[in-house]
């Protein structure tokens, strides 16, 4: 996905010139669609480090929480900031919760909010080097204007890991632990079925912490232990803990998937 993504955005980004040459028009906002935990917010953080661009962040529900009533003063000025800043990503978290579909809410404040989003997103269309990206786990619950040409009219969908992706995952999660020769990552993979990155981690987490709970029988006394001083560092976390933090961990997205 980061790579598809990448593709999506990078010329836009750093090159539009480009683009324009051909006679193209830049992409301006992609959606990262998909069920929570799926690592869409990870996405577009690492992305944007991976560009070496610019990048502000904002989350809908903060927005609105926080800077209700000035939340429309406070959205221009992201959107000066970044033209300003270019190359420069935006990203929308949960942007569901700013821009809902307005045929379906009461609110004035939020129908403003959408409109207003709509109408940075057709200025700001031609200001080269910036891209919004927004995430959403409930596409169904955005408006629909916001999906026309010239806005978010890139979508990447972000899927529940197969057995592949999901031992791509654990590997890259677990890379920095210290695995015992018993740990077998495929046979956690064939067990975690239905689950996504962040139950995964989740499964590391927890194996982590029985191995060193087992391996650190006197937890309090470890807390004693000045900083700085040595910690043992033979320990490791085997296949059983593993095997146990799967069976403890509850699936974020409720639904049967392969
Ligand atoms: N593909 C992945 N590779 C590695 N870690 C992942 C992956 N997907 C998710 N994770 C882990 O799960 C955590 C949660 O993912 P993230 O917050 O990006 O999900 P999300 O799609 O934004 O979910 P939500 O819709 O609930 O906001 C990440 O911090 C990361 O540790
Ligand atoms: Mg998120």
């Amino acid at each position: 996905m980061l790579k598809e993504l990448r593709e999506v955005i990078e010329i836009p980004l750093k090159r539009p010139e480009l683009l324009t040459q051909f006679g193209l028009e830049a992409p301006c906002g992609v959606l990262l669609v998909g069920p929570p935990g799926t690592g869409k917010t990870l996405t577009a953080r690492s992305l944007a480090e991976e560009l070496g661009v610019n990048y502000i962040a904002i989350v809908g529900p903060e927005v609105m929480g926080k800077y209700y009533g000035e939340a429309e003063t406070r959205l221009r000025s992201i959107f000066e900031k970044a033209a300003k800043a270019a190359p420069c990503i935006i990203f929308i978290d949960e942007i569901d919760s700013l821009a809902p579909d307005r045929s379906k809410v009461e609110g004035e404040v939020e129908k403003r909010l959408v409109a207003q989003l709509l109408g940075l997103m057709d200025g700001f269309a031609k200001t080269h080097g910036v891209i919004v990206l927004a995430a959403t786990n409930r596409p169904d619950h955005l408006d629909p204007a916001l999906r026309r040409p010239g806005r978010f009219d890139r979508e990447v969908q972000f899927r529940v890991p197969d057995r592949h992706g999901r031992l791509e995952i654990l590997q890259i999660l677990s890379r920095a632990m210290p695995l015992d020769e018993s740990v077998e990552l495929g046979a956690i993979a064939d067990l975690a079925v239905g689950l996504v990155g962040a139950d995964l981690k989740a499964i590391c987490q927890k194996a982590a912490y029985s191995a060193l709970r087992r391996q650190v029988p006197d937890w309090r006394a470890v807390a004693q232990i000045p900083q700085g001083s040595p910690i043992p560092t033979n320990m490791t976390l085997t296949q059983a803990d593993l095997l146990q933090a799967v069976k403890d961990v509850k699936p974020s997205v409720l639904r049967s998937v392969e």
